[in-house]
């Protein structure tokens, strides 16, 4: 490199005009105009129009770039003639005209645009990820997520928090997501697990007198992916002692206030609606919500278990729900867009959906004259459904019916149109249950984790009727993201080993697992709480992005690979020795 860069390719402007600059970059585009070269040069600040006249002394070597070549160029600044200045780019209204030009590096043609639409597949830009991130709009999301990260950092601090960092070898526990191991080679047989959050390290330091404690910090769980879940992904980990739940709601308002106002200049009013888990539930069939549309979902069990519709009536009877939504307007719909929708619902594990259309003050369609007219008349004041509107209607057992109208709530709404890209919807959810029954497993398991406290008053039914508990918990939930939970911690021993007693863990597995904690909780544990949030998903929404894939600079497939390097990778036998490991073939397992 012969110069020294005089400026970024974003920041010159006007007042510029006739300074000799030096500018560094990529080709982002080179076009020939009746014999002159423009150049867009391009570096994460912006563009420049770089201007190469016949007469130059670098026109021939000019002619020879090619997009994505790093090179360097000196030059003049000039306005741009009348007519050629550019309102939407920074640097629009200037050109630096080219008095010399340095190539930096050659480049091969990128397998995709860097500029422009994209249009490639997303293994090709997993695969040559530093080049998809060229692109502007990853340097857009990549730069939120650093903005993000500074403000929360800065609020923390300015709330008197602590930024500690916790290990990333740590020991392996039960519950929760599978953990990544770790083969230890100094301690043969035995492994570190990738924390899975740094939970029982936070409550350690309240435990250690760090009241008040923050962390930027990546997580591991070995889970199926989703568009919103990564193998490893960002929490940002907050706990502090003596509080109650308000004092966490005040906290995390305040942050959500501060990132939303200055990220995308929207004032959100404060408290933060809430809503129970039970009225989640009910209301929405899950416990992350959608509220920036309405479309509840309507128990009608009790309406339709008096008609004479066949299939209603045995559901009711055999403890199964009677349940729907009311699409608006979509009376319309063709046979075919109904048995579509039928279809969709039943991929989704469902028996069927039960579709009613409504008249004036009448049910219309097949199924209507099972109804008769008061009947009719309680389902459209249920739904409080007008005339052309749809009834989508299943009768499944209560979870599961639950499950597919939530989504076909979500699905109507986009199809409808009803959900506005521009609002911002924040819910807490509280009052959750601490136990949920796991079919799988046959015992109950913690809801959120085994550290959240029961109400106090539910503490003895711990152990007795464990299914009706209480937890003082919460998450907080960004338009049907749940993008934070947390809750006040068992801070007793005595509730701690009642706890693992209720989730069938024994006292020895518990010691053995847990002992440390136990042994800590044991030694004056202040009364404590916090909460997480999902760093990446909170971008994601920020940046307006679909995937969290869009706001990590390096992140997996769904199948938990990196295209890029290829990992994971086979390692060497020598390794595998030297940490006392062997393989075996899948057929022998
Ligand atoms: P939880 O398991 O709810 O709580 O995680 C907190 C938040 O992290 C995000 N999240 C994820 N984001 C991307 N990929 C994943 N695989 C993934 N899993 C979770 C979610 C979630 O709300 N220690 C507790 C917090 C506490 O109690 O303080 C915990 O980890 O947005």
């Amino acid at each position: 490199m012969k110069w020294k860069r005089t400026h970024t390719c974003g920041e010159l402007s006007a007042n510029n005009i006739d300074e000799n600059v030096v500018l560094m970059g990529w080709v982002a585009s080179r076009r020939d105009h009746g014999g002159i070269i423009f150049i867009d040069l391009r570096d994460r600040w912006g563009l420049t129009q770089i201007n190469i006249r016949p007469e130059s002394s670098v026109y021939e070597e000019a002619k020879k770039l090619r997009n994505e070549w790093v090179v360097a160029f000196k030059g003049i600044v000039e306005s741009r003639p009348d007519g050629m200045t550019n309102a939407n780019l920074a640097t629009g209204e200037i050109e630096v005209m080219a008095t010399e030009l340095e190539v930096l590096n050659a480049a091969l043609t990128p397998p995709f645009n860097i500029v422009g639409d994209n249009v490639a597949s997303e293994d090709l830009r997993l695969k040559y990820r530093y080049l998809d991130l060229r692109r502007q709009e990853m340097q857009q999301n990549l730069v939120m997520r650093h903005k993000v990260a500074q403000l929360a950092r800065n609020y923390f601090s300015e709330n008197d928090f602590l930024e500690i960092e916790t290990p990333c070898l740590m020991k392996s526990t039960p519950e929760g997501a599978r953990d990544f191991l770790v083969p230890s080679r100094l301690s043969r047989g035995k492994f570190y697990a990738l924390p899975q959050s740094p939970q029982t390290y936070k409550q350690l330091l309240m435990i250690a007198g760090f009241d008040r404690y923050f962390q930027i910090v990546r997580c591991f769980r070995d889970e199926d992916l989703r568009a919103d879940r990564q193998p490893e992904f960002t929490q940002i980990d907050v706990e502090m002692s003596f509080i109650h739940e308000e004092d966490v709601f005040a906290i995390v308002e305040g942050l959500m206030e501060r990132i939303l106002r200055e990220t995308l200049d929207i004032e959100i009013p404060r408290p933060f609606s809430r809503l129970s888990y039970d009225e989640a539930m009910r209301t929405y069939g899950t416990d992350r919500p959608d509220r920036r549309f309405d479309l509840p979902l309507v128990d009608v069990s009790g309406i339709v278990k008096s008609s004479g519709y066949g299939i209603f009536v045995q559901a009711v009877a055999s403890g199964k729900t009677v349940a729907g939504i009311c699409a608006p307007g979509c009376a319309s719909y063709s046979r075919k867009q109904q048995d579509d929708l039928a279809a969709w619902a039943r991929q989704r594990g469902a028996a069927g959906l039960i579709i009613v259309k409504v008249g004036a003050g009448t049910l219309e369609g097949s199924v209507a004259k099972y109804f008769d007219e008061q009947q009719a008349a309680a389902m459209i004041a249920a739904f409080q459904a007008r005339e052309g509107d749809l009834l989508l209607l299943c009768a499944d057992e209560r979870d599961l019916m639950r499950q597919v109208l939530a989504e076909l709530r979500g699905e109507m709404a986009k199809r409808l149109g009803l959900i506005d890209d521009q609002k911002i919807s924040l819910t807490w959810i509280v009052d959750f249950p601490l136990f949920e029954w796991s079919q799988e497993r046959n015992r109950y398991v913690a809801l959120h984790h085994p550290f959240t406290s029961p109400v106090a008053e539910d503490v003895e039914k711990m152990t007795t009727d464990p299914g009706t508990v209480r937890a003082r918990a919460y998450d907080l939930v960004l338009n049907g993201l749940e993008i934070a939970g947390g809750s006040i911690r068992i801070s007793r021993q005595d509730v701690q080993q009642k706890m693992f007693q209720a989730l069938k863990i024994s006292p020895q597995e518990a010691e053995q697992k847990f002992g440390f904690l136990l042994e800590a909780l044991s030694y004056g544990a202040p009364p404590h709480g916090g909460i997480a949030f999902g760093f990446d998903r909170l971008i994601m929404i920020l940046a307006g992005c679909q995937s969290i894939r869009d706001v990590i600079a390096f992140p997996k497939t769904a199948s938990a690979t990196s295209l890029m390097d290829g990992a994971p990778s086979e390692v060497d036998a020598e390794q595998l020795i030297e940490l006392g490991l062997q393989m075996k073939e899948r057929s022998l397992l």
